[in-house]
C-alpha cells in the first residue's frame, strides 16, 4: 500500500512492515510537521497486506475517513489524517518488489553467515507468520542437509528432527517449492515424528539454488490450529527464496575462506609455538587462560570469540624473529630484547590488512602493554590499554612464568600467582588480577593438567 500526500513524502508499506510516523527523528518515518505529535502513530502491515493504524496517544488524534480513531484498518481509497497532514491509501503494485529489494540489499550487506541466516529467517516469518520455520543447508563436506537457523529456537542436529526429510528431499530433488494443505493426508509427512509430534496441518519448504545447484531450503509449517499458506504468500517466500539463496551462498563461500584463513593462520601460530620446545602449546595455554579470565569478568560471548582467535594469533610476529633471538638459552641483551619485542608490531602489520582478524589486533599489538605506561610497544597506560590486550597480559605472563626456560624452571603455583598480585596496579590491571584471584583454584588445575 501507498500512503500519500500533497505536503509530505509518499509511504511505502510492505506486508511485515511497522513503522513508526512522527515528528521526531526517532520516528521511523520523520515528518517536519507542527501538528504531529513526536511519535504519532504506528501503521502495521500484516503478512497478507492488511494494513492498520494505531494513534500513539498524539495530540491531534488519527482521523480515518473524517473519524477519530485509536485503531483502525486502512483501505485502498481512504483517506488519513494525523494531525493536519493528510494521507490518502492507494494500492501499490510496486511493493512486494520494493519490500524485496530492501530486503535483498539489507541481506547483502551482511557478511557474517550466521547472522545472515537468522535475519532471512525473521523476514520470512514476517511474510509467512509461520509457527516454526527454519533454514536448512547442505554442508558440503558431508554432503547433509543441516538445520542452520530455527525458530522457535531449539537445537536440532538432524532435519527429521524438525521436519519431514522426505518433504524437504523431495523439494531439493525436483528444484520446485513444495505445498502441503494437510500434512495428516500426504504420505510424505504423514509419518514424520517431528510433524506428528508438533501437530504440523501445513508445511512450505522452498529450495534455496545456489550457482551449481541446491544449498539448502526455507522451511515453513503451521499447526492445526492455522489457515494454509495463502498463495500469494508462497509466491513472496519463492521470490524471497532466490535473494537469499544469492546471499547465502556467497556468505557461505566467505565463510569457508574466513574459516580456512584462521586455521591457516593457527597452524602458523602452531608451528612457532612448535620452534621452541620451551614455548610448546603456549599459544593454545594462553588463549584457554585469557577465556577464564574474560568469562569471569563476564565479558560478551562476542569478546570470547575475539579472544579465543586473538589468543591463538598473539605471538604470530614472532615468526619474524631469528632463531639465534627466539631460543637463545639465558637472558638477552638490549639489542636482542628490542628484536624479540617487535614481534608485537611485526604481527600486527602481517594481519592489519585481513579483514577477519580486525578485531584481534589490539590484543595482538598490545599484550605487553603495562598498566603504568611502561611497556611496549606504544607506552600506553591504564584504560588508553584495549581491555582484551589487559587480559591478554595477565595469562600470558601467568603461562611464561608457569612454563620451564632454558635457563630456569618453571615457578612454583603459589609464586607466580604471588607475583601477579604484586604487580596488580603497575605492571597489570588490578580488575584482571582480580578475576584471575577470582578463576585461581580454575587456572591452577588448568597448568597442573
Ligand atoms: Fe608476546
Amino acid at each position: 500500500m501507498l500512503l500519500e500526500s500533497s505536503c509530505a513524502p509518499a509511504i511505502r508499506l510492505a506486508p511485515g512492515d511497522v513503522k513508526t510516523v512522527g515528528r521526531a527523528t526517532i520516528a521511523d518515518i520523520a515528518v517536519d510537521e507542527p501538528s504531529l505529535s513526536r511519535l504519532h502513530a504506528r501503521v502495521r502491515v500484516d503478512a497478507g497486506g492488511a494494513v492498520t493504524i494505531e494513534d500513539l496517544g498524539s495530540t491531534n488524534g488519527v482521523f480515518v475517513n473524517g473519524t477519530k480513531r485509536a485503531v483502525a484498518a486502512v483501505r485502498a481509497g481512504d483517506t488519513v489524517r494525523l494531525g493536519a497532514l493528510e494521507y490518502r491509501a492507494a494500492a501499490d503494485e510496486g511493493t512486494a518488489v520494493e519490500a524485496l529489494l530492501s530486503t535483498s540489499r539489507e541481506i547483502m550487506a551482511c557478511g557474517d553467515l550466521q547472522a545472515l541466516l537468522d535475519r532471512v529467517l525473521d523476514r520470512l516469518k514476517a511474510i509467512l507468520t509461520p509457527d516454526r520455520s527454519a533454514i536448512l543447508l547442505i554442508d558440503r563436506a558431508t554432503g547433509t542437509l543441516r538445520p542452520r537457523s530455527v525458530r522457535p529456537a531449539g537445537a536440532y542436529g538432524t532435519v527429521s528432527e524438525f521436519a519431514s526429510s522426505t518433504a524437504v528431499r523431495e523439494s531439493l530433488a525436483s528444484c520446485e517449492v513444495l505445498v502441503v494443505d494437510d500434512a495428516s493426508a500426504d504420505a510424505r509427512l504423514r509419518d514424520a515424528v517431528s510433524v506428528m509430534q508438533a501437530g504440523v496441518r501445513s508445511t512450505l519448504c522452498v529450495p534455496l539454488m545456489g550457482r551449481a545447484g541446491a544449498i539448502g531450503a526455507l522451511y515453513a509449517d503451521r499447526t492445526e490450529l492455522r489457515e494454509p499458506f495463502a498463495p500469494e504468500q508462497i509466491e513472496y517466500a519463492s521470490a524471497f527464496a532466490a535473494q537469499a539463496a544469492a546471499a547465502l551462498e556467497t556468505a557461505q563461500l566467505y565463510d569457508d575462506r574466513e574459516q580456512h584463513f584462521r586455521l591457516t593462520l593457527e597452524t602458523l601460530a602452531k608451528a612457532i609455538d612448535a620452534r621452541d620446545r620451551y614455548t610448546a602449546g603456549h599459544s593454545e595455554r594462553v588463549t584457554a587462560y585469557t577465556l577464564v579470565l574474560a568469562r569471569t569478568m563476564k565479558l560478551p560471548d562476542a569478546d570470547l570469540d575475539v579472544l579465543r582467535r586473538a589468543g591463538m594469533l598473539h605471538d604470530i610476529g614472532k615468526v619474524g624473529v631469528p632463531d639465534a633471538v627466539l631460543l637463545k638459552a639465558g637472558p638477552l641483551d638490549a639489542a636482542q630484547r628490542l628484536i624479540i619485542e617487535a614481534h608485537v608490531t611485526i604481527g600486527f602489520e602481517m594481519l592489519r590488512g585481513l579483514p577477519f582478524v580486525q578485531d584481534a589486533l589490539p590484543s595482538i599489538r598490545g599484550h605487553h602493554e603495562r598498566w603504568d605506561g611502561r611497556g611496549y610497544p606504544d607506552k600506553r597506560a591504564g584504560d588508553g590499554i584495549h581491555l582484551h590486550a589487559r587480559i591478554m597480559a595477565v595469562a600470558d605472563s601467568f603461562d611464561a612464568m608457569t612454563s620451564a626456560r632454558p635457563y630456569r624452571n618453571a615457578l612454583p603455583l603459589d609464586e607466580a600467582a604471588r607475583r601477579l598480585r604484586a604487580n596488580a596496579g603497575t605492571q597489570f590491571d588490578a580488575t584482571v588480577v582480580q578475576a584471575f584471584d577470582q578463576a585461581e583454584a580454575e587456572l591452577r588445575s588448568m597448568v597442573q593438567s
